[in-house]
């Protein structure tokens, strides 16, 4: 079955960027010239997923706009004689794309955010995309979310992406113990938030991006509150486990943990020196900075 549903949970504070995060949402904070959210929107078009659903907090309407047409903005550019930056803008989402809000009142964690989804996801497998997770890859190669799309179509199973963090960091993830199951993929025997190192099953993190089949939902239904307070999305996949097989997915590409500020320099680096516009001179800055220390 393919998937063509994604659900971007976005209510979050984004507490560890303030002050940059008190009035607009930190998935709107650019890399160089464009927002978090919207790299995360074109990596699941990239997957052929035509439906995104976003679970929205207060202060996030910069986002409904972003994906929204600009009149003003529009006439402007065109006026102006603009064209480029108008295809830009009008190009954002291809035409074949919706986008759909749903609030959540209150941020009780991120799986009560997915659980939030479930009127319009209904009984389809859906992608999960956690847009302050930065992926990417090599020019050419096919995005973390392709690459999980097609396993999804073939294995038919819930398919968490993950990668090896060092241990002292065990406690920022979700950890899974797994058993070899076929190339890249593990088979998931155990899935714990947040463990400290010395709980943790592993040093297996996932990391934000996932394909569930939406047998999720009835687990994250009677959840309570899980680690840090919230309802967890870990522990709605722990019990989904028991009924059926859960995969781990060692995908090709690079993270950037943009919630965090090393995070994000690094991705603003990387991208910086890949942007067509900029690449060339900020590269002679980087290796002038080089030589300066
Ligand atoms: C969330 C999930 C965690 C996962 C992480 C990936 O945590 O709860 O299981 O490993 O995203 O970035 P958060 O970073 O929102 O605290």
């Amino acid at each position: 079955m393919k998937v063509t549903k994604a659900v971007f949970p976005v209510a979050g504070l984004g507490s560890r960027f303030l002050p940059a995060t008190k009035a607009q949402p930190k998935e709107m904070l650019p890399i160089v010239d464009k927002p978090l959210i919207q790299y995360a929107v074109e990596e699941a078009v990239s997957a052929g997923i035509t439906e995104m659903i976003f679970i929205t907090g207060r202060n996030k309407r910069a986002i409904e706009d972003h994906f929204d047409k600009a009149y003003e903005l529009e006439s402007e550019l065109e006026a102006a004689g603009k064209t480029s930056l108008l295809q830009q803008i009008k190009g954002i989402l291809p035409s074949n794309v919706n986008c759909i809000y749903i609030r959540q009142p209150e941020p009780l964690g991120l799986g009560h955010a997915v659980l939030c989804a479930r009127p319009v996801v209904g009984n389809n497998p859906f992608a999960v995309i956690l847009a302050d997770d930065f992926m990417d890859v090599r020019q050419g190669q096919p995005t973390v979310m392709q690459q999980m799309s097609e396993v999804y179509e073939r294995e038919g199973a819930s398919i968490l992406a993950v990668l090896h963090v060092p241990s002292e960091n065990t406690r920022q993830y979700g950890i899974v113990a797994s058993s070899p199951y076929r190339q890249n993929l593990e088979f998931v025997n155990t899935i714990v938030e947040k463990p400290l190192p010395e709980n943790a099953p592993s040093n297996m993190a996932v990391v934000g991006r996932y394909i569930l089949n939406p047998t999720i939902f009835s687990h994250l239904e009677g959840l309570g509150k899980g680690s840090g307070g919230e309802i967890q999305l870990t522990d709605g996949i722990a019990a989904l486990m028991k009924q059926e097989k859960v995969l781990a997915y060692r995908y090709h590409g690079r993270r950037y943990d943009c919630g965090s500020k090393i995070g994000y320099l690094k991705a603003m680096v990387a991208m910086g020196l890949k942007h067509p516009e900029v690449m060339k001179e900020f590269r002679d800055f980087i290796d002038e900075l080089g030589e300066l220390n």
